[in-house]
């Protein structure tokens, strides 16, 4: 059992030091908000995620888990240190390091012994020996430091359940003790364990990431070319996915990838490559097909509808996937500010997302508490996140409510014939002739 100090109780970080404690270790979490540490100590949970309120307070009350924003002192406690800070996109597309830099540099300054240093952010080749640089830079003396790295795959929505059985772990470090330290600390989770240099392990990140999004665009682009043939896509994916070399996970067409990861990390690659004078020509495509995919969802809507000055649509589902309230760079979010731009009403419902989706999308979006509520007297409607109560949708109450007719049903969730059967008109994504 091991003495770990994680800096910052974000999706990964919280999800990190409670499985941690879960598994035995002595854990603090730090961040530097200080509100959001509060809250922790309350027991408040800063994000929705399944599951892991009841796994913080069982952790907290058995004292295996804590909260502070003291990171020196978590720092001097601890044998290993997890960096989990955010590294959003840069407006030119590079990944932002601010916060691993400055993390970087307050473990410096705090060290008084040799220390196991762990960066599970996402973050691009050479990252790695820049933390190890800055850390010598403000140590007060020649302490021995670790720095390894060690990516995290878990998904928002499943977070817990990801972490615990991960389908692999990847550990990128260059010396025996580390390497042995981070053996024993995965050894309950009896995962494949994947070990090789830093650089290596941060690009496998990167590599991932950009593999599942390369999926999604290359089946939303099939999908957008079925929908000009008029063939179904869900027949296609079967029929490909039985392809034990395709599969058929990650193949869902829908309105494209969104979230805190996809977009930003298929740009730092990209950027990383275009910085090297390689221009990453797939990477460049696949972000391009996704961008065009909510272009698409809009165009759908003029063209079904006549234009969409002084439309309303009642858009199903905020959040950038099902289980989670998170809103960063979601697909629904996107769409509906063009829909905005081009004149149209929106009224809208997420079972959880409608606080997070308010402070980004302000009071022009009219946030309802119920689907139902969302979708009277709209013109058409968008299923946008397949949350599991949007599935068993009353098409006929829908037709009642509604003002139009049309169903725009971006996940292909729903059954065409029975929204049919209610009077409505169905489109999916790659199920119907567009033109
Ligand atoms: P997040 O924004 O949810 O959380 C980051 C936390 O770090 C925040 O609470 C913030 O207050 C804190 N923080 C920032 N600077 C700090 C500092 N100097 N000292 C202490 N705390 C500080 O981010 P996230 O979604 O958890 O992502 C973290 C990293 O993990 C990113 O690199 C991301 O790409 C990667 N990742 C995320 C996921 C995911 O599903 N969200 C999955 C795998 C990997
Ligand atoms: C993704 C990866 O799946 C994780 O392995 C990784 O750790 C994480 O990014 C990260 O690095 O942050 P996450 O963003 O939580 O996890 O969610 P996913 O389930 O991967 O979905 C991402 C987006 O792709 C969502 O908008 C989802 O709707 C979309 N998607 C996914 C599709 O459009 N089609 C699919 O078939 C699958």
């Amino acid at each position: 059992m091991k003495s770990i100090a994680i800096i910052g109780a974000g999706y990964v970080g919280l999800v990190t030091a409670t499985c941690f404690a879960e598994l035995g270790n002595d854990v603090v979490c730090v961040d530097n908000n200080a509100a959001k540490v509060a809250g922790l100590e309350a027991g408040e949970i800063p994000f929705y995620e399944p599951s892991l309120a009841e796994m913080v307070t069982r952790n907290t009350q058995a004292k295996r888990l804590g909260f502070t924003t003291d990171i020196s002192a978590a720092v001097r406690r601890a044998e290993v240190i997890f960096i989990a800070v955010g590294t959003p996109m840069r407006s030119d597309g590079h990944a932002d390091l601010s916060a691993v830099r400055a993390v970087a540099r307050e473990i410096g300054l705090a060290l008084d012994g040799p220390k196991i240093v762990v960066s599970k952010s996402t973050v691009p080749v050479e990252t790695g020996e820049m933390i190890s640089s800055i850390i010598r830079e403000h140590a007060p003396g020649d302490y021995a430091v670790s720095v390894v790295s060690n990516p995290e795959f878990l998904r928002e929505g499943s977070a817990v359940s990801d972490f615990l059985k991960p389908d692999r772990v990847v550990v990128g470090c260059s010396d025996a003790t580390a390497e042995a330290a981070m053996r024993d600390l995965y050894a309950p989770l009896d995962a494949p364990l994947v070990v090789t240099d830093v650089r290596t392990s941060e690009m496998i990140k990167y590599a991932a990431n950009a593999f599942l999004a390369t999926k999604i665009s290359f089946i939303n682009e099939i999908a957008n070319i079925c929908e000009l043939l008029d063939v179904d896509v869900r027949a296609v994916c079967a029929g490909i996915g039985y392809d034990q070399r395709i599969g058929t996970k990650f193949l869902n067409p829908g309105i494209g990838y969104g979230g805190s990861c996809f977009p930003k990390d298929v740009r730092a690659l990209e950027q990383l490559a275009v910085e090297r004078d390689y221009p990453a020509p797939l990477l460049h495509s696949v972000e391009l097909v996704n961008r065009r995919q909510v272009e698409r969802t809009v165009m759908k809507f003029e063209r079904e509808l006549g234009g969409l000055n002084g439309k309303t649509i009642a858009v199903l589902g905020l959040a950038f996937k099902p289980n989670t309230d998170d809103v960063r760079d979601a697909p629904a979010i996107a769409i509906i500010q063009r829909l905005l731009d081009r004149g149209a009403k929106v009224r809208a419902h997420d079972p959880i997302a409608n606080a997070a989706a308010a402070q980004v999308l302000g009071p022009n979006v009219a946030l309802h508490d119920t689907m139902y509520d969302a979708v009277e007297g709209a013109d058409a409607l968008l299923l946008a996140t397949e949350w599991n109560e949007f599935r068993s949708l009353d098409f006929t109450r829908c037709a009642k409510a509604m003002r139009g007719d049309l169903i725009l049903d971006g996940r292909n969730i729903f059954e065409p014939e029975k929204v049919r059967a209610a009077g409505l008109r169905y489109l999916g994504v790659g199920r119907v002739k567009l033109r």
